[in-house]
């Protein structure tokens, strides 16, 4: 490690502060060496007026603000955890052998405790309705998030390591209403910001004991064929069968088709609540097609799968995916099954949907008033005036630097503003502020008092 190393300053700061000293040192840099920082791979900022969606502040608050007004119009409230969870959660949670688990988490250990940033919200959305003891509230319990998700995965267009996850969750009820329900939530909101053509793919799981009956067959199918598969999907063939169904690669997609179907391993009684969602949805014109070899990447689903994808944005092309998952409650200790099922999808890949799609979204508003101020008290009162505007309902904004009239003008051309209010020396001393409204260039004095009446009532 070198002098110039981050973590040896690190560890040179948390000495000095393990010794109660109060200035930290400051931070070596390597001779010659400027410093800038970008944000990490496979993250990014979400900043007001960038060109594409999916870093533009102003789409997303125009999604969230949607997704919420549906989430609101099928009674889920909001629920928000910890972006920290226990590893052991979110291990036996999701599964030991999965991708997440094996490969993708951020975790790391402090003092005793391993932590993990989240990489999803299902297990930790039933920790906190185990740890909250919500079972004893009223019927079954709806559940809404929106929130960061972090996964270590190949950053590309759709996938990132810093992603945002909306979804829902029915907790309590094994009744197959909640599973078309929960399926028709995560296609409404699609519909309701105008992106129609998804695809739903639906398929049962079966209980407990028909996973590990057909991860028996899968193997016993694919093992004469071991020589012909991927390294990955060799190591799959031991590790975990079921994601070689996931294969993208040709010759392996060929054996798929031909591989035992998990229909034929699925108990009567989860068949029949099958037939009973997809009874369901026909009944509410909810589309989908069947498809036998959908599993699902995490481990905790039973009966009900399903993914919704969007044909337009390329590889990575699931923009939700959901399921019921009635034995994740006892994964993570609790002594008696929770039944639930739930959807969770991806806000970036709905934004980039929305881009492939031309969608619209508002803009910025611009302020409505620009306040300049000449000289030093007149600065201080305008900074004072534009509190009261804003207190009336006004946008408003002021210039923080000390510049020209002409400076200032520019400025508020350029942001946009409606109106500039102008005050120096001698409307300070009049009571009068000179007002210009900015396309017409047409110009009023007002008392200072009228001002906030003056502009609500001529503002477009
Ligand atoms: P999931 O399929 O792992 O399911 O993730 C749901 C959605 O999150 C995906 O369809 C995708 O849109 C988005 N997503 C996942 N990983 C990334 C990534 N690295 N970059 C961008 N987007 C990503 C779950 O997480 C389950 N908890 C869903 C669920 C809720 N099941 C029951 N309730």
């Amino acid at each position: 490690m070198g002098r110039h190393d981050s973590l040896y300053w690190l560890e040179a700061c948390q000495s000095y502060y393990a010794s109660d000293a109060y200035n930290w040192p400051a931070r070596p840099t390597a001779p010659g060496v400027k410093t800038t920082y970008r944000s990490i791979e496979g993250t990014f900022d979400i900043l007001p007026g960038s060109a594409s969606p999916v870093t533009r502040s102003e789409a997303w608050c125009h999604v969230e603000e949607r997704i919420r007004a549906v989430m609101q119009r099928f009674a889920f409230a909001e629920i928000r955890t910890p972006v920290l969870e226990p590893l052991d959660l979110i291990a036996r949670g999701v599964g030991e052998l999965t991708d997440i688990v094996t490969k993708e988490m951020f975790s790391f250990e402090r003092g005793s405790t391993n932590y993990v940033l989240r990489p999803e919200m299902t297990a930790p959305v039933m920790r906190a309705y185990l740890q909250h003891h919500l079972d004893q509230r009223p019927g079954e319990q709806r559940l809404f998030y929106m929130g960061p998700c972090f996964r270590a995965e190949r950053p590309q267009k759709g996938r990132y390591r810093q992603f945002h996850q909306f979804g829902a969750e029915i907790i309590g009820s094994t009744d197959a209403r909640a599973d078309a329900e929960i399926i028709a939530c995560t296609v409404e909101i699609y519909s309701a910001l105008g992106l129609g053509s998804t695809l739903l793919r639906i398929n049962t799981l079966g209980d407990a004991e028909s996973r590990p009956r057909y991860i028996q067959a899968l193997r016993a199918y694919f093992e004469p064929f071991s020589q012909e598969l991927s390294a990955t999907s060799q190591g799959r063939l031991k590790s975990n069968p079921l994601r070689i169904l996931d294969t993208k690669l040709e010759h392996e997609a060929a054996l798929v088709q031909s591989a035992p179907r998990l229909m034929d391993f699925v108990d009567p009684d989860s068949r029949a609540h099958y037939e009973a969602v997809k009874v369901l949805l026909a009944e509410v014109g909810v589309p989908f097609v069947e498809d036998p070899f959908l599993v699902r990447g995490l481990d905790y689903y039973s009966r009900t799968a399903f993914e919704l994808e969007s044909p337009e944005i390329g590889a990575q092309s699931a923009l939700a995916g959901g399921g019921r998952y009635d034995l994740l409650s006892v994964s993570v200790g609790s002594r008696k099954p929770v039944p639930a099922v739930g959807f969770a999808a991806g806000m970036e890949r709905l934004l980039l949907a929305l881009e492939a799609a031309d969608a619209p979204w508002p803009d910025t508003l611009p302020p409505t008033v620009f306040l300049i101020g000449l000289g030093e008290s007149a600065e201080k009162a305008v900074f004072g005036l534009a509190l009261r505007l804003r207190q009336a309902g006004l946008r408003a904004t002021h210039g923080l630097r000390s510049r020209s009239m002409k400076a200032q003008m520019r400025t508020a051309h350029r942001v946009g503003a409606g109106y500039c209010v102008i005050v120096g020396d001698e409307e300070l001393a009049s009571g009068y502020a000179q007002v210009k409204e900015m396309t017409q260039g047409v110009q009023e004095t007002v008392p200072f008092d009228v001002l906030p009446r003056y502009l609500l009532s001529h503002r477009t």
